[in-house]
């Protein structure tokens, strides 16, 4: 198969057009003239100075025309192999993944935002001096449901939103009621996030769902992993991970949000077995939400977000199904927390 073609002509216009209005709604203060204005100067604009915390590498261009290139679909899927430049090390054995959104529309109804789209895992495989290409989406329950239907069915965390007939929503509200769960709340879990390899699982991660186990060699995906029946209670494993080079364990962990106000803290370590070594519960009495974590010779670091505020009406608004979590980004002063868990001392 040959490299994909360029984008059509009035993609990138489109796109750019989405980015437009996401910083928008992200950065409030943003003017407009700044919006419409030529090529935005990165690390000038005057809306990222609204955001103290960040300090963005001037050499990065975070203008609407080149963010708005990360938001165009390639449907297709690709293997073959690449042509080098130069000279590969013979000794250069291995394989690179990459995961990331690369569906940004779902048969014709555009993604609100790129985190929304199904996960496109791609591999390059180097040996013996050459390298090989290969991309596959992630077969996600709701990317094949959505296949099947040929059509957007379920919620992005960032906003995006399908449109039933009355008679889809009735029928889909029956069934979540049927089965005790909040209606409304259908958020497709896209295994977009991240992609890592340990104890000869290759493993495509989200964040508030469980991972999907795939083939290394081929990309295929085998379904959802429960690692041995670990995240029986999480039912879900955080995008992120950190290795112990001192164990020679994988670190990981699930965040937990309950209807009661709660949430809960999972920490894992497994070894290349994926034999469960260690596992933590901490119970929270009100919303948090880390996205990642930092590992040293004996804590366990987490970061709460700034650009998160879990507040009872800001749950409330989520549960009702009226907004999506990311609808709800913004940059709120003050949220920022930590905390620190000893490590377990076996
Ligand atoms: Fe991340």
């Amino acid at each position: 198969m040959e490299r994909p073609a360029t984008e059509a002509p009035g993609e990138v216009d489109k796109a750019r057009q989405r980015v437009l209005s996401y910083y928008r709604h992200l950065f409030p203060g943003l003017s407009q003239q700044k919006l419409d204005g030529e090529k935005a100067e990165a690390g000038t604009a005057d809306s990222l100075e609204a955001v103290p915390t960040v300090a963005l590498d001037p050499a990065f261009d975070l203008s609407p025309e080149a963010v708005g290139k990360g938001w165009t679909s390639q449907p297709q899927e690709f293997d073959y192999e690449l042509e080098v430049e130069g000279e590969l090390p013979a000794e250069l054995h291995g394989t690179l993944f990459r995961n990331g959104p690369g569906l940004l529309d779902v048969y014709g109804t555009p993604l609100v935002h790129p985190i929304d789209g199904d996960g496109m895992v791609c591999a390059i495989k180097f040996a013996e001096g050459k390298a090989h290409f290969r991309s596959k989406y992630v077969k996600t329950t709701g990317y094949m449901m959505e296949k099947k239907a040929q059509k957007l069915i379920f919620k992005g965390m960032m906003g995006t939103k399908p449109s039933p007939t009355w008679g889809e929503a009735l029928s889909e509200w029956k069934e979540d009621v049927m089965k005790s769960k909040l209606p409304g709340q259908r958020f497709k879990n896209p295994a977009n996030t991240n992609v890592y390899y340990w104890g000869g699982k290759l493993l495509a991660t989200w964040e508030s769902g469980l991972p999907y186990l795939l083939d290394p060699a081929t990309l295929e995906t085998k379904g959802k992993d429960t690692l041995n029946g670990a995240l029986n209670d999480s039912h879900c494993l955080a995008a992120h991970f950190r290795y112990d080079a001192a164990t020679d364990r994988l670190v990981n962990f699930s965040f937990q949000l309950a209807m009661s106000g709660k949430c809960k803290l999972f920490i894992y370590e497994f070894d290349k077995d994926w034999k469960l070594l260690s596992k933590q519960i901490h119970s929270f009495e009100s919303y948090y939400y880390c996205h990642d974590f930092l590992l040293t010779e004996n804590y366990y670091i987490f970061h709460q977000t700034p650009f998160y505020k879990l507040s009872r009406t800001n749950v409330a608004k989520i549960i009702s199904g009226a907004y999506a979590p990311g609808q709800l980004m913004r940059y709120y002063p003050g949220e920022s927390n930590a905390w620190r868990f000893p490590c377990n001392p076996n």
